[in-house]
């Protein structure tokens, strides 16, 4: 496999383990860049980055490198990922990949007119287990898939001032939890839903902090959701069909699956499957988007990161939860959707 020069913005929590799974895959880390100078330093050290940027902007422009890799709180991420395309770089940026659908297809437009690849760290879609389940349906033994559930609940600890709550960083449980619970939805539908159902609970900044949500699609089939950002759920999803169902425990990161073939209303028979380690699960994303590269595109993954980030934006709408960027003013925020 070539090794490719990446240049990491952010140094926060998740930018830590991808740090790692960098080192692992490639040996080495280009560079990184920060706004916060101290947490840039010790980063690049502990790393053992070749170099630092405090402006990522700078980065973006080094032409020795590659791939740009986005771990800023989501409002940052399109602007970052506007100009790494219009300077050349591959992107690989968190979820949520964008904060709604009209930046997300401005993406899409300018990595085709690229020629350039742009991936979102949604984790299960690179896990390889998730391999072998689509194999397993394809093989048609669960019968038709009728019914998608799946829920994710975490436990934020009360700080109106973090990311997770704070309405200027594109908080709420919609956009940092509700894409991996959408992906995994829309993994298993066959097509994108036409008719969205949902209700919200919002916390006392004005974010979301809890909603249900239904999908339903022209295939027959639907997918119930739960989100939940103050009261902790277990990350499960099933997918049942008209010949058994499929139960995910800690489906973003899944390793297992067990399985349940009900032939008839009274026979049920049990069988379980394996496949790939959680412990490299970013290095599963990193050894994907280097593969991408090499072969000019994704498996697809963009085109379901576009159909997620189209359920999120619908639900918003029908929410009326608005961003302060939602909102599209001056002539650079036309271009990038957010002050740069
Ligand atoms: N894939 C996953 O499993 C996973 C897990 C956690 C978070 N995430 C995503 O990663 C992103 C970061 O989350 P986190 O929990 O690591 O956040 P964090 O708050 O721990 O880190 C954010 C980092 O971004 C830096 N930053 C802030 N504003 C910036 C700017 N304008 N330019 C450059 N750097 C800036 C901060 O200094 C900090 O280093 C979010 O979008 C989140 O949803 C993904």
């Amino acid at each position: 496999m070539t090794k490719y020069n990446w240049g990491m913005i952010g140094t926060g929590w998740i930018a830590h383990e991808m740090a790692d799974a960098l080192n692992s895959v490639n040996g080495e880390i280009y560079a990184v860049a920060d706004v916060n100078e101290k947490a840039l330093r010790t980063f690049s050290s502990e790393k053992h980055i070749q170099h630092s940027y405090l402006n990522p902007d700078e980065m973006i422009n080094d032409p020795n490198v590659d791939v740009i890799y986005i771990a800023t709180p989501h409002n940052f991420h399109y602007g970052y990922i506007m100009k790494a395309l219009e300077a050349g770089k591959h992107v690989f940026a968190e979820k949520a990949i964008t904060v709604n659908a009209q930046q997300l297809n401005n993406v899409r437009k300018l990595a085709e007119e690229k020629g350039l690849i742009v991936t979102e760290g949604l984790t299960l879609l690179h896990m390889p287990l998730y391999k072998k389940i689509k194999g397993l349906i394809q093989s048609g033994k669960l019968g038709q898939i009728k019914l998608v559930q799946v829920n994710f609940g975490s436990l934020k600890d009360y700080d109106v001032r973090n990311r997770f709550f704070n309405k200027d960083l594109a908080g709420g449980a919609l956009l940092d939890i509700g894409g991996y619970a959408t992906a995994f939805a829309r993994s298993f539908l066959k097509s994108q839903p036409v008719s969205v159902l949902t209700t919200v609970d919002y916390f006392e900044t004005g974010v979301d902090e809890q909603s249900g949500i239904i999908l339903k699609n022209l295939d027959d089939q639907l997918a119930v959701m739960a989100l939940s950002m103050r009261a902790k759920q277990p990350k499960r999803g099933v997918i049942s069909g008209t010949g058994g169902y499929i139960e995910i425990s800690n489906y973003p990161r899944a390793t297992r699956a067990s399985i349940t073939y009900t032939e008839d209303a009274h026979t049920e028979t049990h069988d379980v499957i394996t496949a790939g380690d959680e412990s490299l699960a970013l290095q599963y994303e990193v050894r994907d988007m280097q593969r991408y590269i090499e072969q000019g595109h994704d498996d697809g993954e963009f085109a379901l990161s576009f159909d997620v980030m189209n359920i999120l934006t619908n639900v918003r709408n029908q929410w009326g939860m608005k961003y302060p960027f939602d909102q599209i003013k001056s002539e650079q925020e036309e271009k990038y959707g957010v002050k740069l």
